[in-house]
This record gives C-alpha cells, structure tokens and sequence, in this order.
C-alpha cells in the first residue's frame, strides 16, 4: 500500500511554563529567545525543510505573541524599507509567508488533550507532533528523518534517542519488543516519567512524533493519568496494542530547551557557533570563568 503523504504538523503551546516562571507569567515559554530567534521559529523552521505544508499550533491564555511573532507588522516593515535595513526585513519577513494556523486548548489538560484540539485540523492523514522544549539539529532534520521512516513502514513512528539512567525520570520512556534494525524498534509500551529504577530502557521520547490519525480514536476516550492530565504516551500505548507503532533512533543533537541549565546551553553553544558573535562569545566566556576561578581560589 502507497503512504499518504505526510503534510502536516501540530506544535502543543499551551503548557504553563512554570519552570521559567516568572519569565513567563505574561509571556509564552516558546518565545524566549536562543540568541535572537524565539524557540518555536526553530521548530516552525524544521518543520518546514521536513516538507510540512499545514502547521497547527495549539495555544492557551497568554500566548497571543505567538500569534503575532507569525503575523506580517507592516509599520515595522515599511520603516525598515525606509531605513533601507534589508537585512532585518528578511528577518521580520521569514515569519510571515509560512500556511500556520492556531487553535486554543480551553484549559492545560495535558500534552494528550493538546493534540485532541488538533482532530478536525488533521482529518484523515498521518501528521507530526512537534514539541518545543526540543531543539534537534540533524543534517536530515529530524521531523524528515521520522517521514522517512513512516514511508518505509506506513504506521506511527516515535523519535527516540538514549538518555542517562539518571534522565529517564523525566520522559516518556519505551519498552521495547523486538529491533527491526539498529535503530528502528518494535515497541511492548510507553511508560511516562518512570520512577528512578524501574525504566524498561535509556530510550526516552524527545518531542518528535508521527502519528497515523488513529491516535485520535485513542485521545478522545483517554482516561487522565499521571498528574491527573491526559498523557498522550497512554493514548500511544493503546493505539500500539491496535496497530504497529515503532520508536526510531534520530540522528543529530537534541537540545532541551524546556529547563533551565539545557536552556542556557543551547544558548551558548548556538552563540559560539554564530559567525558573527562566535569569536566574542568565545573570549566573554573565557573571561568569566578567568574571574570565577581567581575568586575561587581567593
Ligand atoms: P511540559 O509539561 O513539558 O510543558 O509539556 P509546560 O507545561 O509548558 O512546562 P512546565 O513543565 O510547566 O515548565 C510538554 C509540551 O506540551 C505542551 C507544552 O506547551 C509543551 O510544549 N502542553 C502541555 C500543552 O500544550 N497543553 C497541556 O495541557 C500541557
């Protein structure tokens, strides 16, 4: 049988961000910036050289800037044509030429209930879930590298890379069944933030999912679990003792953008690789850590 192409993307937005409170009391935890680019652009952006055509992102209270981060500002835009600054046009322009769509979750009932808000968006075609708290930068980006996969095998593909024994506590980890190839596995199920001790493996979900519409039989009848929310990993359980769905390894280096010290990371290490700041960034750091040691040793 063909694959139907897959064509579309939902990005869940509507979490609270209590871990960069207060920084997102009144702003959303997708906008805050790596460098100069706000989170969700990075998504948006893998999205689109995946091939995405139709992106769904799922909003809550407070998120308005996100709307408006993807809508035209012609006031803006005509200053810097008058200012001849073409360069930040192009920059202020990039986000506005891109099919995305926006829906609100009425309350933050969990990752799974998020997804749910995206049913009539999705119909009856495969779809990726792309979460923000991961930034992955792959030669094939990783949202493509999981289409491949689904075009191979026509069932829902979950994107999984190993995490520390001391890391599983915090992801949805995978049971596996049987290996299909080094990186490609059958799965026996999802167990969401396991307690320290008791994962079935090191293999943890990292924000990227395809899905075959099915999920959505299984999302609308999901009782809540863990935090009394509705646990997508619980809907993808059931939806696997149906029909196949497979955990892949991705290639590329994941970033955890969604906590704190995997936020500044990201930060540093994205500034030292920019042409344009890397050299500075390179020797401020040095010179902090200069500063930190001679107060150490004082
Ligand atoms: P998290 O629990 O990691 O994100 O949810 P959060 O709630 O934003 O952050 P903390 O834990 O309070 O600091 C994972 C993803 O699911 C989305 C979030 O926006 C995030 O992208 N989500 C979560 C929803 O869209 N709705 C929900 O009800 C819960």
């Amino acid at each position: 049988m063909e694959s139907k192409r897959v064509k579309k993307a939902v990005i869940p937005a509507a979490g609270l961000g209590t871990r960069f409170l207060p920084a997102t009391k009144a702003m959303p935890k997708e906008m805050l910036p790596i460098v100069d680019k706000p989170t969700i652009q990075y998504i948006i952006e893998e999205a689109v050289e995946s091939g995405i055509e139709d992106i769904l992102i799922v909003t809550g209270k407070g998120k308005r800037a996100i709307e408006d981060h993807f809508d035209s500002v012609p006031e803006l835009e005509q200053i810097l044509i008058e200012k001849g600054k073409s360069e930040f046009l192009k920059l202020v322009e990039e986000t506005t030429n891109i099919n995305i769509h926006f829906i609100r979750q009425s309350k933050p009932m969990g990752l799974g209930h998020a997804v749910l808000q995206a049913k009539a968006f999705v119909g009856d075609e495969p779809f990726v879930v792309m979460l923000g708290d991961d930034i992955v930068q792959a030669e094939t980006p990783c949202t493509r590298q999981l289409i491949n996969q689904y075009e191979i095998t026509n069932s829902s593909i979950i994107g999984v890379q190993p995490v520390s024994d001391e890391e599983t506590q915090r992801y949805g980890i995978v049971d596996l069944s049987s290996s299909v190839s080094e990186t490609l596995h059958k799965v026996k199920s999802f167990v969401e933030k396991p307690v320290p001790g008791t994962a079935p493996s090191n293999l943890a979900i990292l924000g990227r999912y395809l899905f075959t519409p099915e999920i959505f039989k299984y999302l609308e009848t999901q009782e809540p679990g863990a935090g009394n929310e509705i646990q997508l990993t619980d809907a993808i359980t059931r939806l696997n003792e149906m029909q196949r769905v497979f955990a892949y390894e991705f290639n590329g280096k994941r970033y955890d953008v969604g906590e704190k010290l995997g936020f500044i990371r990201t930060t540093l290490e994205f500034a030292l690789k920019r042409e344009d700041l890397g050299d500075d960034v390179h020797k401020l750091m040095i010179e902090l850590l200069e500063n930190r040691l001679s107060l150490i040793e004082k």
